[in-house]
């Protein structure tokens, strides 16, 4: 192969590559705050197909990245309702709304 080439091959991998990493997660693990229950798995790229991002990332105005949910909601209630409230509020509430998606403690914070 010639050198240009490869190299070039090499930099369009590795723009991808960065563009994937930067942008929204596939799949999320929830355990920041974890300390009575296990961890909770969130499968971002199916909620993501289902709904519109500003369905949970509420305060995004729609330019740039949104931000982590964690940068407000703390472990703590603070300015904002701490990360369990917030979470169960907007889980449980859609899953419970549509009939659809786990409610249940177990299914959620899966050991
Ligand atoms: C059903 C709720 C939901 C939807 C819809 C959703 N997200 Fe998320 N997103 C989350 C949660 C929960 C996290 C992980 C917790 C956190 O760090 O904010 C997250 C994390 C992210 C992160 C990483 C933030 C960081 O700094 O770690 C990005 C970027 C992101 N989402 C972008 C998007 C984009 C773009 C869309 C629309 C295409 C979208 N999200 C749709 C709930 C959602
Ligand atoms: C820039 C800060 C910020 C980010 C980022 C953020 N929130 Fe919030 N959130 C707030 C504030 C402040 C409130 C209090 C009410 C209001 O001002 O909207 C709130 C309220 C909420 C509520 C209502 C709580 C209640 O008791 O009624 C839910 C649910 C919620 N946020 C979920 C999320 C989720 C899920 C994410 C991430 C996908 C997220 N928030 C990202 C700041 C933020
Ligand atoms: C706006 C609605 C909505 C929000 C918000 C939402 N979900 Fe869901 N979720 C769904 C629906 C609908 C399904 C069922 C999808 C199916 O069965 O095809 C689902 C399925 C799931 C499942 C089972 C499928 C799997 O991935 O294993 C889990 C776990 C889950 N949601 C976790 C969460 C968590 C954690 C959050 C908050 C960070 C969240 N969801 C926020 C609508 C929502
Ligand atoms: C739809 C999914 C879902 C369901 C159902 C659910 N939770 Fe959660 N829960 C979460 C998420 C997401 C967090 C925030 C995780 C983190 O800290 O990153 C959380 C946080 C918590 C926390 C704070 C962290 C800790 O471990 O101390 C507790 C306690 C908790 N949940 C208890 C429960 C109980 C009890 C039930 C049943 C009544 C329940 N949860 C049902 C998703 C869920």
């Amino acid at each position: 192969m010639k050198k240009w080439l490869s190299g070039l091959i090499a930099f369009a991998f590795l723009a991808v590559a960065a563009v994937s990493f930067a942008g929204a997660p596939k799949v999320v693990k929830l355990d920041k705050c974890q300390k009575r229950k296990p961890a909770v798995t969130f499968n971002h790229e199916m909620h993501s197909k289902m709904f519109k991002c500003n369905t949970c990332h509420h305060k995004w105005n729609g330019k740039g990245e949104p931000r982590s949910c964690f940068k407000c909601h703390g472990c703590k209630k603070g300015a904002a309702p701490k990360a369990m409230t917030a979470f169960h509020k907007r889980c449980k509430g859609c899953h419970r709304a549509k009939h659809a998606g786990p409610t249940r403690c177990n299914q959620c914070h899966k050991k």
